[in-house]
């Protein structure tokens, strides 16, 4: 479904991803790399500054994101890899961008309503805090997009109204100018991909403060594993490993077959709850020690990663400067 198409997914430098994130977004997204004919990841640091000003943690925020997609197995040769502040390109053409946004559009995207949402329950005026930066956040996540000619954009669903604005600014520009200037994209979306629960049974996210750290150390990985919700019940009472919330995450995790000796045992009451969170540790740590692996020895080796990143800046510019040229020629005649 990826194969011919170019594929851009951007990713905001807060704080490290959780079992959930990497399962769920960062693996699928780093694997269509294989297949797509462009795969562009970048770290969209511009966008950070909207809500992180303090310089200290925006940089290793930057930092730890770059070392985290490199470990997860993202390839640089295939793969373009830049930070946004990278490629000047991307702003001269969010400014030829905010000429054919309407105004209406920011008023109605989804991140800019949540935070007046939030201010309204808390009691305060609308656009309390809000900066220009949150409120046109969705011409520059369109200037990522547009520049690279990007036909399919990974995305959560909280991301998906963000990119259809994209993608109606990119019609907006080609109606007015009577010619293809831009690709138009659209968000996938997979919906087969499974929500991991969190410790206290809820979708797992960093707002419920809920979630299994992945690139902390192992005794962090371990407490929080061992608070995943259980009930009271002893080794020896059968259990509905349906009900079992270690059980489910398990599934996310371990093989099929460990999958079933799990479901064996506690149907059987041979495993208590002590007993299935060290397998849920083990499967994690297993699955994942080479990355977690990996992380540590780039976070210790950042000038490899620096290298990495520039050189993806370099590509990404050759590309980002035709699509400016192009919108150039079109707006100015020449
Ligand atoms: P959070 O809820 O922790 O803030 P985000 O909403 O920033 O996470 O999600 C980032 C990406 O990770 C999205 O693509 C989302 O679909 C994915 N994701 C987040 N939580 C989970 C989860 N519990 N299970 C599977 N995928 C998840
Ligand atoms: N807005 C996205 C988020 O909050 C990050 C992002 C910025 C992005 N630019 C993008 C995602 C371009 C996809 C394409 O997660």
């Amino acid at each position: 479904m990826i194969e011919g198409k170019n594929v851009l997914t951007g990713v905001k430098p807060t704080g490290k991803p959780h079992l959930g994130n990497y399962l769920g977004a960062i693996k699928p997204a780093i694997d269509m790399g294989a297949s797509a004919k462009q795969h562009i990841m970048f770290i969209a640091d511009y966008h950070a500054i909207n809500a992180e000003k303090n310089v200290e943690i925006l940089n290793k925020e930057i930092r730890e994101i770059a070392c985290i997609y490199l470990a997860a197995g993202l390839n640089p040769d295939k793969s373009i890899f830049y930070r946004q502040s990278d490629v000047p390109e991307i702003l001269e053409i969010t400014t030829i961008l905010t000429a054919f946004t309407p105004k209406g559009f920011m008023n109605k995207a989804h991140a800019y309503k949540a935070a007046v949402d939030k201010n309204i329950a808390a009691g305060k005026p609308n656009d309390d805090g809000i900066n220009m930066g949150l409120y046109t956040y969705p011409v520059l996540m369109a200037a990522d997009i547009l520049t690279f000619n990007t036909d399919v954009v990974p995305v959560g669903k909280d991301q998906v109204q963000h990119v259809e604005i994209a993608r109606d600014i990119a019609g907006a520009i080609n109606a007015y100018y009577g010619k293809d200037l831009l690709v138009l994209p659209e968000a996938s979306f997979d919906d087969n991909i499974a929500v991991i629960p969190g410790v206290d049974g809820r979708k797992m996210s960093k707002s419920y403060g809920n979630v299994i750290p992945l690139f902390e150390d192992d005794a962090t990985l371990k407490k929080a594993v061992f608070s995943v919700k259980t009930d009271s019940k002893p080794i020896d009472e059968p259990k509905n490993p349906d009900e079992v919330l270690v059980y489910e995450i398990y599934k996310a995790v371990a093989a099929p077959d460990k999958v079933q000796e799990m479901a064996d045992g506690l149907k059987n009451g041979k495993l208590g709850y002590g007993h299935i969170k060290n397998m849920l540790l083990e499967a994690i740590i297993e699955k994942t020690a080479k990355e977690r692996e990996a992380y540590n020895y780039y976070m210790s080796h950042y000038d490899e990663v620096q290298k990495i990143l520039d050189a993806g800046a370099v590509k990404a510019r050759a590309i980002a400067a035709k699509t400016l040229q192009r919108l150039k020629e079109a707006v100015f005649g020449f």
